[in-house]
């Protein structure tokens, strides 16, 4: 498995891996507020090997993964997702990045993608991680992704140089989804806490032309560009269903969904989407494919399904981000704007 976010990639580890990992493991900045390391050759190895063992395991209950740069493709440390309580949906996090990538937000950055994962892929309901409380960096790094400081126990362990307290930090899926249904997520740009999504109404249709008129183009779209009379537009959306994510109230994008007709694809959510560009790369698109995940999910869906043009990177890497992967791939299938481009099948699994 393999967690994209902006800057980074968290793939699986594999055996050659133990020498970058080494690199951190023997540091001692690296380990001074925990129980692991500073390793041995040995010690390095084994961890390595353990984690790669359990990403075969099934049901699979350890995520150890490198945090790669996605430009540079250096290791630069590692993140953790242990489910604790398969029955309960209970899961710890835990992180640690070789001291040369400190203070760049990689952390936070990677902490973010493995929430995503457990609360949007494995379905987790709480999820906690625990630090040192003189460890202020990793303190102010789980406040920022968002989770609350829920308690300090005295002495809870003991390390090298004597006992230690501990913070424990935790997140609940419904502050997960809340926060993101409004486009609040600590990443996020969105400037406004007024964004509203719904369900559109038949009072949208103008709001929602406008949108289609102003991004329709040969990049993002096979087909021809939609209609512009408002009889005929309202013709060609007649049977669309979908939800509008509404700023200050006015209509900034839309997620079409659909159901397909067979009664073996009732699971199966198929959804297009598409935000005003004077609102683009502030969340709205995020916050709307969050809100449509939401209402899968609770309408019983376990699958939601997309196409995408390989001419448009910006939506590929948006579906990526939350966790979306290609399951398919039909190459060269468009001839559009004199170029040959691929059409992407893509998905999550709910
Ligand atoms: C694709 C689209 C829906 C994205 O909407 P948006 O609200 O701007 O998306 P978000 O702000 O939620 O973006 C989240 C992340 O997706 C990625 N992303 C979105 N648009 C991107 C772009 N143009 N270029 C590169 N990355 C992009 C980025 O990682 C972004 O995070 P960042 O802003 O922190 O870098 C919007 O650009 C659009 O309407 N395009 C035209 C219609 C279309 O292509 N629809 C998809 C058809 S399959």
């Amino acid at each position: 498995m393999i967690i994209h976010t902006p800057r980074l990639v968290l793939r699986e580890f594999v055996s050659e891996d133990w020498t970058a990992v080494h690199r951190y493991a023997t540091l001692d900045d690296v380990c001074r507020y925990q129980q692991w390391g500073p390793n041995t050759e040995t010690e390095t190895k084994e961890f390595v090997q353990e984690a790669i063992e359990a990403a075969r395991q099934i049901p699979r209950r350890r995520y150890a993964l490198a945090i790669v740069g996605l430009d540079s493709g250096l290791l630069m440390g590692t993140i953790e997702l242990d489910v604790r309580g398969q029955h309960f949906r209970i899961a710890e996090i835990g992180y640690i990045l070789h001291p040369e990538h400190w203070g760049r937000g990689f952390a936070q950055e990677a902490a973010q993608g493995i929430l995503r994962f457990g609360f949007e892929n494995l379905d987790v309901h709480r999820i906690f991680a625990t630090c040192d409380p003189r460890n202020h960096a990793s303190a102010s790094v789980l406040r920022r992704i968002g989770m609350t400081q829920e308690g300090w126990a005295r002495d809870e362990r003991r390390v090298r140089d004597g006992w230690r307290d501990t913070l424990t930090f935790g997140m609940l899926d419904q502050e997960w989804y809340g926060e993101s249904r409004i486009g609040l997520q600590p990443d996020r740009a969105v400037d406004h806490p007024r964004l509203l999504i719904r369900e559109r109404t038949d009072e949208d249709l103008e709001s929602i032309r406008e949108v289609d008129l102003l991004t329709w183009a040969p990049n993002n779209s096979p087909a021809p560009a939609p209609p512009e009379p408002l009889e005929k537009y309202r013709m060609y959306r007649q049977h669309w269903r979908g939800l509008v994510a509404v700023l200050d109230g006015q209509v900034c994008g839309y997620a079409g969904v659909n159901t397909p007709s067979l009664p073996s694809q009732q699971h199966v959510l198929m959804l297009d989407i598409a935000v005003h560009p004077r609102f683009q790369r502030r969340g709205i698109a995020t916050a709307l494919l969050r809100a449509v995940e939401a209402e899968a999910r609770a309408q019983g869906k376990t699958k939601v399904a997309l196409r995408v043009l390989s001419s448009n990177p910006g939506a590929v890497s948006l579906y990526r981000r939350l966790g979306y992967m290609e399951e398919g791939r039909l190459r060269k299938e468009f001839f559009l704007n004199g170029v040959y481009v691929d059409d992407l099948f893509m998905c999550k699994i709910l």
